[in-house]
């Protein structure tokens, strides 16, 4: 049974402030990287640069990060620190941005490989890496993994190689100026992730501890996402210790058959990552059911629904309904079965399996 989470994390209000010795002692000059907006709107941006003018640490910021960032962005920006002489990198804001700073700091860490080196499996150091989270989905804080966009393949997926984050500075009041719908679509990929690292190949006893205290903490979150209840500081709080904690489980384990499965909906019809995920959970579970229907038991307990059946209605209700063309949802099976990842979930699976999960969670017309 192994148990590896390398990363220092603080979590509480002015992390960034409380913790910026810490940030600002990991090198000489710094690149940020992070999105055009929100970093700069909700105030975490300033936090960061803030600290490093206190403690004398230059810095350049590169803010280009797109959503599903791709490999060219993270040349780019690999570039830039590179001509600029930086050492570290803070990256900043959700997925995409923190995705890409770690690609960043492989390329910036080993200036004579090209952008192909991200894919490649051999040993290389990255740069001193510090993420500071501003949504409460990814996880990414506290995961070795990037899932950048390769547009010359028309393909999603995990780099090859393993940043953890050197430092972890997050703090709840970045969610604050965030709308309902990126909360509901980041949290749902937190859900998401408590839920396949609950029912994965490589779960152990130590990380059900994680996603089952993560599952947990989301449960208490769910009247804030339906609008039931007005969100406050305390909870945002909340929010993200439900992301970290489901990362810390993904950690261990990886994602598995609904994280697969959503990476096609996301490239061709544009659905956000966490939605594209949450629409196939019920019906993994449910698939899950027919061999070991006590994990499943467990979740819906700790989420606080009766039966699987209530917590289908549930996510069909908070993230709406999803179509899909039959030959997309063929081609999503076909190459989910030769990609291999079926060796994430536990049980024999073939196509016709992969298929009722399909038909259970999209609209395929
Ligand atoms: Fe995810």
């Amino acid at each position: 049974m192994k148990f590896y989470a390398p990363t220092k994390v603080y979590l509480e209000k002015n992390s960034v402030k409380n913790h910026g010795r810490e940030m600002a002692s990991l090198g000489s000059k710094a690149l940020i990287v992070t999105g055009r907006h929100s970093a700069a709107a909700n105030g975490s941006l300033k936090d960061v640069t803030d600290v490093l003018e206190e403690y004398d640490v230059p810095y350049i910021i590169f803010n280009e990060v797109e959503e599903n960032p791709s490999v060219d962005t993270v040349a780019k920006a690999a570039e830039l620190a590179i001509g600029e002489k930086a050492d570290f990198v803070i990256g900043i804001g959700g997925g995409s941005p923190l995705d890409a700073a770690k690609g960043v700091a492989i390329m910036a860490g080993n200036p004579e490989e090209g952008v192909e080196c991200l894919y490649e499996k051999k040993p290389l150091k990255p740069l001193p890496f510090v993420a500071v989270p501003t949504t409460c989905g990814t996880g990414s804080e506290v995961t070795p993994n990037a899932v950048l966009t390769r547009p010359a393949l028309h393909k999603k997926g995990s780099m090859s190689h393993n940043v953890n984050p050197d430092l972890a500075l997050v703090d709840g009041k970045y969610l604050a100026s965030a709308s309902r719908n990126l909360l509901i679509s980041t949290s749902v990929d937190a859900l998401s992730h408590s839920i396949e690292a609950r029912l994965h190949s490589n779960a152990n006893e130590y990380n059900h501890m994680f996603s089952e205290y993560a599952l947990r903490i989301w449960s208490g979150l769910i009247p804030y996402l339906t609008g039931q209840k007005e969100a406050d500081e305390e909870t945002y709080q909340r929010f993200m210790l439900s992301s970290t904690t489901a990362g810390m489980a993904i950690a261990q384990t990886a994602t598995s058959l609904p994280h697969a499965l959503s990476y096609p909906l996301t490239l061709d019809y544009g659905v956000a990552h966490g939605r594209a995920c949450g629409f196939f959970e019920a019906a993994y579970m449910e698939e899950y059911a027919r061999n070991k229907p006590e994990d499943v038991e467990c979740i819906l307990n700790l989420l606080g629904f009766a039966d699987l059946a209530a917590f289908d209605a549930f996510m069909k209700d908070l993230l709406g309904p999803q179509a899909i063309a039959e030959e997309d949802s063929d081609k999503i099976a076909d190459s989910l079965i030769s990609s291999g990842k079926t060796s994430t979930y536990p049980f024999p699976i073939d196509r016709d399996g992969v298929m009722r999960i399909l038909r259970k969670s999209l609209e395929v017309m």
